[in-house]
């Protein structure tokens, strides 16, 4: 089953856990939190403290997308705040391995995420212990931006991957996916679909969710 994870990224911040409860009463099947430190990436958003505080609003789970210098520092701080599946890049972690064992420690799911420019070829190994790897679509930092077309490959070579190493491994694709692409990111094998802008456009979650869906 293919799942819809809005980012609230492209959400009211003053009304966070409103959106979050709107969110789930339209349709979406996982929320997707995108925390940035102004290092690994430009932007600065949240952390742990505001996961905390919308947590009670949504039983949906907590897909905790973490764009910070050396994760492996906050990883307990994230699973206090409630995420359920905590994603760290592969280029922000020298012990990439370490922190992916920390993170199942926990008994959540971990997931490991690629930056356009990453080979997927780099994590090959850790697909076995992986519960989902992220394929980045836009260099990461901001919503609203371009899709970048050679992702649709590096999900397919993931799905391969998949296929014979990790038949369960959820592949998610996160940048610039909407009604235009999101038929073609699904038939390259993403099966965890984030979308910002394309959710929270013109304010119309509802009619975007379900025009999301139907694009399937
Ligand atoms: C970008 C974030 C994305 C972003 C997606 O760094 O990781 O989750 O919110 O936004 P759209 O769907 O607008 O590209
Ligand atoms: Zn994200």
């Amino acid at each position: 089953m293919i799942k819809i994870a809005p980012s609230v990224l492209s959400a009211d911040f003053s009304k966070l856990g409103y959106q979050v409860e709107e969110l789930q009463k339209y349709g979406a099947d996982i929320i997707h939190l995108d925390v940035m430190d102004g290092r690994f990436v430009p932007n600065i958003t949240f952390g742990p403290p505001i996961i905390k505080s919308i947590r009670k609003y949504s039983t949906l789970p907590f897909d905790v997308h973490l764009m910070i210098e050396e994760p492996g520092r906050y990883i307990e701080d994230f699973v206090k705040a409630g995420a359920d599946i905590l994603t760290v890049h592969y280029e922000a972690d020298r012990h990439i391995d370490r922190t992916i064992n920390y993170i199942k420690s926990f008994g959540i799911k971990a997931a490991v995420a690629l930056n356009p420019g990453t080979p997927v070829k780099n994590i090959e190994n850790l697909i076995p212990y992986l519960d989902m790897v992220l394929i980045m679509s836009v260099n990461p930092g901001f919503g609203g931006q371009k899709f970048i077309s050679y992702a649709s490959s590096k999900i397919q070579e993931v799905k391969n991957l998949s296929n014979e190493l990790n038949p369960n491994l959820l592949i998610e694709v996160d940048g610039g996916v909407d009604i235009e692409n999101i038929k073609q990111v699904v038939d390259c094998g993403a099966n965890v679909i984030v979308a910002g802008s394309a959710v929270f456009k013109h304010n119309k979650i509802e009619e975007n969710i379900k025009n999301l869906k139907r694009g399937l």
